[in-house]
């Protein structure tokens, strides 16, 4: 049985760090751009990207989109700086050269971890696991509709019998519902669209619950845990989650990504404070 437990930040980030290996972490982020009164400045992070990742961020033609992406890899950053105790500006992704594949992590040593994000206007999912292969994704509400009008693309027929079933008002929800799973799905076998999203069955009628899936991924068979939630204090957005079985337990956190650089500091500010003391004496 998977439990699924919203955690404040603090509670969170104090087991972010640990070393267990039955549950899977997942932070949603607000990644509202900076306002004047906020106090985050656009672009004071942006030093812990990488090349690769300054090099895409310059080649966006809107500015929201740029930030969405930048936002999120910070995030993502910040994050497996917690999980890892690397800097985040250190730690390096190998990036596929082929469409489709997923981004992995190198040189993390004894530390492994497996990681997920997703970016979506307002939000970014991002999910860790020190023993799992993780997915995760986000989609705002209000593409429920989107979602519907392409059904056909990525529900096998069973599914499609069963939407058929349901009330107009619910097939919306239902559609976005199944689309923000199958994408956790894809994510955490790694391969995204080299996998047709109609091979993957799931039980749309519940999709609230958390269900078992399994799907071919490309280094083998993957048994998956699925589950998605609208979190109460961010109905905004829907976000999904897959994982594998071994997995008992997700602990959730909603922050800002305000929250999440001023946690960030407070860490670092500890590390070093740590360090001068052991060099001190
Ligand atoms: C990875 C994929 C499955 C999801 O991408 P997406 O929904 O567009 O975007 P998300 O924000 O959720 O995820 C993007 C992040 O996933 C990660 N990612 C990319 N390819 C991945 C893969 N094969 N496996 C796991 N993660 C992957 C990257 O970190 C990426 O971030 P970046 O683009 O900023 O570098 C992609 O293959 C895709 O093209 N999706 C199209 C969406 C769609 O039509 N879905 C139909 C419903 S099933």
């Amino acid at each position: 049985m998977l439990d699924i437990e919203t955690q404040p930040l603090d509670a969170f980030w104090g087991s972010l760090g640990g070393p267990s290996n039955d549950e899977c972490h997942l932070a949603l982020v607000d990644i509202s751009r900076p306002t004047r009164h906020s106090g985050l400045a656009e672009g004071a992070w942006r030093d812990v990207l990488c090349g690769a990742e300054r090099t895409r961020l310059d080649a966006f033609k809107s500015a929201a989109a740029a930030w969405e992406y930048e936002a999120s890899h910070v995030a993502l950053r910040l994050i497996l700086e917690r999980c890892l105790k690397i800097p985040a500006s250190k730690i390096q992704f190998r990036r596929p050269g082929v469409p489709f594949q997923a981004p992995e992590l190198v040189d993390i040593g004894s530390h492994a971890i497996k990681a997920s994000l997703s970016h979506s206007g307002r939000f970014a999912a991002i999910a860790t696991s020190r023993s799992s292969a993780v997915g995760a994704d986000v989609e705002p509400l209000s593409r429920a509709k989107d979602a519907y009008e392409v059904v056909h693309m990525f529900l096998c027929d069973e599914e499609l019998a069963c939407l058929a079933e349901m009330s107009t008002g619910r097939r919306m929800a239902a559609a976005l519902r199944a689309w923000c799973m199958k994408e956790a799905v894809l994510k955490a076998a790694g391969a995204g669209f080299q996998i047709d999203p109609t091979t993957i069955w799931l039980n749309i009628k519940h999709p609230g619950v958390p269900q078992l899936t399994s799907i071919k991924a490309p280094a083998g068979d993957l048994a998956l845990s699925v589950c998605s939630a609208v979190v109460p204090t961010r109905p905004e957005a829907l976000v999904a989650l897959a994982v594998e079985p071994t997995i008992r337990s997700i602990q959730v956190s909603c922050l800002s990504l305000e929250e999440l650089v001023a946690a960030a500091s407070l860490t670092r500010t500890c590390w070093q404070d740590r360090r001068s003391a052991r060099e001190q004496g």
